[in-house]
């Protein structure tokens, strides 16, 4: 077969996305790796998965996180009909990365499965552009779900929902806030992912607003963060993440705050690393 009709492959297209998207900015691993998957034994990868599974259950940052998180819950809980109980019935995760391949990734899935378990929490969704099909067929043999679609994060918490989206870009997370963009549903959404406080002191709001415009609103108006300390003995896996829930009881009690939300759009320049639905289409999962 002739170069120009090799079939493209997801990994070569986004190996050719991230070059043809012109940025200055570092790319994510994901991003910069591009041959064919490496084939991976999955029930070898699960049994040393199990391992790392093991040590997150008894290590100090697992056991603050759950204790941030519960914290987390009786915020929510406040304003509620006396006796409610908050318990979060399903964790979605957008964005862990390659965990065959990378460290980070695979801490942080070693993290979500613990969280399942210790919440007693049924039902997992995943979804990551990046992913191979190795990876999600290990997610299938751990009995989560992974997500067909893209839907650029623009996910409806009908029930109480942990989003987990470590690291990810702004616009999955302004995409997240708008989907749920008023108090009933937000109430259900309780979001780990990259600190709110930390990002607002990172740039200029003139800039903030291009691709965190309703991160900022939230923000400004009554979202409640809750930092995870980060003391994991492996680096660049948590840092830097927090809980961010919206009580009810704190958020905007004004009309015009919550009415006629327009869905994003974004310049090219200002998705970061997001794989849009529509580029997402047009792989090949050959
Ligand atoms: C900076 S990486 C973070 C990876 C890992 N969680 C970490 O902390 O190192 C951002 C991730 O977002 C993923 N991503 C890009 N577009 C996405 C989309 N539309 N939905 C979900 N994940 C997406 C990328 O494939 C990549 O794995």
């Amino acid at each position: 077969m002739s170069e120009e009709f090799n079939p493209v492959t997801r990994k070569k297209w986004i190996s050719y996305n991230s070059l043809s998207k012109k940025s200055n900015k570092p790319k994510t691993p994901e991003k910069t790796l591009e041959k064919a998957d490496p084939p991976v034994d999955v029930d070898k990868f699960l049994m040393r998965l199990d391992v790392l599974r093991d040590r997150m259950e008894e290590c100090e940052y697992f056991t603050e996180a759950m204790a941030t998180l519960k914290e987390s819950f009786l915020k929510l809980q406040y304003g509620e009909v006396i006796g409610t109980k908050i318990v979060p019935n399903r964790l979605v995760c957008f964005g862990l990365g390659q965990f065959t391949r990378n460290y980070q990734a695979l801490h942080q899935l070693a993290f979500v499965l613990c969280t399942l378990e210790f919440l007693d929490i049924d039902e997992a969704i995943f979804f990551d552009p990046a992913f191979s099909k190795s990876e999600i067929e290990a997610l299938e043999k751990l009995s989560c779900k992974v997500m067909k679609e893209n839907c650029e994060g623009k996910f409806k918490a009908d029930v109480y929902t942990i989003f987990y989206m470590p690291h990810c870009p702004n616009c999955l997370t302004n995409n997240l806030l708008w989907k749920n963009w008023s108090p009933e549903l937000l109430k259900h959404v309780i979001l780990i992912n990259n600190s709110f406080e930390s990002l607002s002191c990172s740039k200029p709001d003139r800039l903030l607003r291009l691709d965190a415009n309703y991160i900022m609103d939230i923000m400004y108006d009554g979202g409640v963060e809750m930092p995870l300390e980060d003391d994991y003995t492996v680096q660049n896996v948590f840092n830097d993440l927090s809980v961010h829930v919206f009580p009810p009881s704190h958020l905007s009690k004004k009309p015009e705050f919550w009415a006629n939300k327009q869905e994003p759009k974004y310049n090219e320049t200002d998705t970061g690393d997001m794989i849009s639905a529509e580029e997402f289409a047009k792989l090949s999962i050959a």
